[in-house]
């Protein structure tokens, strides 16, 4: 009786701090995951040899880079990206700034600091003491591992022209006339509703980025919960990801 008090009482706790945090993440254990690059990977496919720790392929406690937290690898330019386009989205008209060729935001630059289709894994900016060194990685060919951005089919390095639109304002886009009273009236959710549902904007504007749709820590193994895999903020079963933003 005392332990089903205490479940509930826990449960009323985990409801107040999902009611706080708008927006609810998986369970998060980075180890169990292919972000795992070290010594202990779960996968046998990109690992390091000689590196025990988990967290110092994308973080160090020193001398990191401050586009992210604690960052502990080289990014990518911001300016050389392409961004998709198409006839009927919005955002160019929206902000004439919004080219194909704009600037990737910060969020984004630190997953393409490996997804990039160029960067290689092995190259960190405070290698660990445990080695003093750059990791080696087991495989020789996977020392100069290249890891694409979602599909690079055509092999450009850069190319994110076939890729859900990011660094851009959502506030920007269902802002417009076209969204609030025009043709395609409610046919997005606001930031509000949005975070609610599940995804997250960043900055002053509320941007969209990789991150809006992905988590890097989240545990998608059997031990965690598959449904939010690939690292995903939220499962998308049912399209349920896609419709946290569009009422489609
Ligand atoms: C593959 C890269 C990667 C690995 C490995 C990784 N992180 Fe992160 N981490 C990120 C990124 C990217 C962010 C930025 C926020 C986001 O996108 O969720 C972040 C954010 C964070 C943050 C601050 C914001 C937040 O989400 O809480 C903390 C703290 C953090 N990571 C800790 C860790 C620790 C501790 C480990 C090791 C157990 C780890 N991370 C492993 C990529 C990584
Ligand atoms: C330290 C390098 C590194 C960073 C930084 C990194 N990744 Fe990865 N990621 C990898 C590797 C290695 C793989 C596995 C190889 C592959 O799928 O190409 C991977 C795989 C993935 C996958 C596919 C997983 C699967 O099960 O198929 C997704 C999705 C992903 N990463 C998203 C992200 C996002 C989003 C960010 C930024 C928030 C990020 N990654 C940052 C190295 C990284
Ligand atoms: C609008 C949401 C959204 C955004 C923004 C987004 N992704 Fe994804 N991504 C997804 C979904 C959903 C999947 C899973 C697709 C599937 O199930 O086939 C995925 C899959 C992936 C994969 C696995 C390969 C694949 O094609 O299935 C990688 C790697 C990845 N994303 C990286 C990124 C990176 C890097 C960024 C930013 C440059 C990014 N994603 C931005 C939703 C998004
Ligand atoms: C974080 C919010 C968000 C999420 C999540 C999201 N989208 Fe989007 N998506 C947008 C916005 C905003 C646009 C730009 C609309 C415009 O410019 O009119 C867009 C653009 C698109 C476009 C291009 C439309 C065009 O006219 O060319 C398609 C297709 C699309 N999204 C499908 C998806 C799918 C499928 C998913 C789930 C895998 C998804 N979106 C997830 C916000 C989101």
């Amino acid at each position: 009786m005392k332990r089903f008090v205490k479940v509930t009482s826990s449960l009323a706790v985990l409801m107040v701090v999902s009611a706080v945090c708008a927006w609810a993440k998986g369970p998060a254990n980075v180890a169990n995951t292919i972000h795992n690059l070290s010594t202990s990977a779960p996968t046998m496919w990109y690992y390091s040899d000689n590196v025990t720790q988990i967290c110092v392929f994308c973080h160090t406690p020193h001398g990191g880079r401050i586009e992210g937290p604690l960052w502990n690898r080289n990014v990518p330019a911001a300016n050389g990206f392409t961004h998709y386009t198409s006839n009927t989205l919005t955002l160019q008209s929206a902000d004439p700034a919004y080219t194909t060729g704009r600037s990737v935001g910060d969020e984004s630059r630190l997953c393409l600091s490996c997804h990039d289709g160029s960067a290689t894994l092995d190259h960190l900016i405070n290698p660990p003491n445990e080695i003093g060194a750059n990791p080696v990685f087991i495989n020789g060919g996977v020392n100069q591992a290249i890891v694409d951005v979602p599909d690079v089919q055509d092999g450009v390095i850069g190319n994110l022209s076939d890729d859900h639109p990011i660094s851009f304002s959502y506030d920007t886009i269902v802002g417009q006339a076209i969204y609030s009273t025009g043709a395609r009236a409610g046919e997005l959710h606001s930031v509000a509703a949005a975070t609610t549902n599940g995804v997250r904007f960043f900055g002053a504007n509320n941007r969209v980025e990789c991150s809006s749709c992905h988590d890097p820590h989240v545990d998608y193994s059997a031990a965690g919960n598959p449904d939010y895999a690939p690292f995903l903020i939220k499962p998308n079963k049912g399209s349920n990801l896609c419709r946290a933003c569009h009422n489609k």
